[in-house]
């Protein structure tokens, strides 16, 4: 087989055999494959498309090239949950603990963040002590005693991704959904889940800008799942705005635990119920996504996430006390309010800007090696539809020092917010449901652009 041959019928619209699919796959990752050969092949992805056969193939090609995870010496079925990034996403901090309070297993593997504010590894590294680098054994024990691990990914889990993502990035062949859910896929199936749930975001601060995008992407990486054997849902929700208030490290460990003591922003609370509860339907636990959100929402109220929360971090060597006393996290010397320079209601808010700030601060890394500050970051105080009158805090900047940094931050901050005189309309956080059955709206979604 050559690669020229691939690439000639994949450019004039043929469909690749999974073997001529692994021959690009594993001849690019031992070198054999050189980039200008792989770029031509992406960019005849991208305008030629892949069946769903063909994008699962490609998908288990990639899985295939590294380590693949066995959680088989885990008891009951295992769910992930992945989301497609986003500004103060702190998911995984409450629905680790809230799905594995009714017994749904989590081993989760996660990443550190580049740009923006940290990965989950990098939050659950501003609790003191937390340690996220486990051997195997500890790893799988701990989830068969307590139900849930979190630890960083390998770095050799699905190699083949990596080397094509950073090639995708320069040569304009990122935005292809087969390639970003094979992308996505590979790195999931690899790390060993027997079910698998998408948080799949559409908006502004977001790959994918509008709701029938999204929908593709979601449906594409759902036909992968059932595909390969894994039953996938995934779950469509707005990101025109950051989840919740906070955004940095520290800031968003506390309030992924005021959100599982039940007293989390709205938005937040609603999308980790709703992503929970799929979850606990693919792994057994409830017959229908309304008995298990009513289940979880109990867990909430009743102490027994918290009490989920504080035995994983214990597990982990962290110190759990922060649970109870919050104020024990890594907190910024200064407070620098920003304020509204017009009067009128919030429209838009430019999560992806809030991010550059946070990380302007320091709470996020501009290249990998960069340390992270756990305490800095950006508290929004007007989210879309308050109304604000000239002079009110719109966010407050946690910062180390009053300096360029800040005033930078603060910039960034006033650029992110946009006013209008007339209230907008409310726009619905969860906007589609896709599953093997199917895509279902929910309630007034309506397209996102
Ligand atoms: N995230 C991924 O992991 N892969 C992509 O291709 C895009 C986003």
């Amino acid at each position: 087989m050559r690669a020229v041959d691939v690439i000639h019928k994949k450019r004039d619209g043929g469909e690749l055999t999974a073997s001529e699919l692994t021959f690009i796959i594993d001849g690019y990752c031992e070198g054999e494959i050189p980039d200008y050969q792989m770029s031509a092949w992406a960019m005849a992805v991208l305008f030629r498309g892949m069946t769903a056969a063909e994008t699962a193939a490609l998908t288990l090609a990639m899985a295939n090239s590294g380590d693949q995870v066995d959680l088989a010496p885990i008891a009951g079925v295992k769910v992930d949950k992945h989301s497609t990034g986003g500004v103060g996403d702190k998911t995984t901090l409450i629905i680790g603990p809230l799905v594995a309070s009714i017994g749904v297993p989590v081993a989760k593997m996660s990443g550190r963040g580049l740009g923006h504010t940290g990965g989950t590894i990098d939050k659950l590294e501003a609790i003191e002590g937390f340690r996220t680098e486990l051997s195997r054994d500890t790893f799988l024990n701990q989830v068969n005693e307590i139900g849930l691990s979190v630890i960083g990914q390998s770095g050799n889990l699905a190699p083949a991704d990596k080397k094509l993502y950073a090639l995708r990035d320069v040569t304009a062949t990122v935005e292809s959904i087969p390639l970003i859910a094979s992308s996505v896929m590979s790195k999931k199936i690899a790390a060993g889940a027997d079910a698998i749930v998408l948080d799949v975001k559409t908006g502004s601060g977001a790959f994918m800008k509008t709701l029938d995008d999204a929908e593709r992407l979601a449906q594409a990486m759902v036909d992968i799942g059932t595909q390969v054997g894994r039953r996938t849902a995934a779950i469509i929700s707005d990101m025109d705005q950051p989840l919740g208030f906070a955004i940095g490290n520290a800031l968003e460990v506390a309030e992924a635990v005021a959100t599982l003591k039940g007293q989390g922003p709205d938005d937040l609370t609603s999308l980790c119920l709703t992503l929970s509860a799929h979850m606990a339907v693919l792994g057994g636990k409830a017959s229908s996504v309304e008995e298990a959100e009513a289940l979880l929402r109990k867990q909430l109220d009743n102490g027994e996430a918290l009490a989920k929360f504080k035995q994983f971090v214990a597990a982990q060597g962290g110190d759990a006390s922060i649970a109870d006393e919050p104020n024990r996290l890594p907190t910024a010397p200064l407070a620098i309010e920003v304020k509204a320079a017009a009067s009128g209601f919030v429209a838009k808010i430019d999560a992806e800007r809030l991010g550059v700030a946070a990380m302007l601060l320091g709470a996020g890394r501009a290249t990998k090696d960069d340390a992270i500050d756990y305490a800095v970051g950006i508290t929004i105080r007007k989210k879309i539809g308050d109304p604000v009158t000239e002079g009110e805090t719109i966010a407050t900047l946690h910062a180390r020092q009053d300096g360029s940094a800040a005033s930078e931050a603060k910039a960034k901050v006033i650029e992110a917010y946009r006013f209008s005189a007339e209230r907008p309309a409310d726009r619905p956080l969860l906007l589609s449901v896709v599953t093997a059955d199917g895509i279902e709206r929910c309630g007034a979604a309506v397209q996102t652009d």
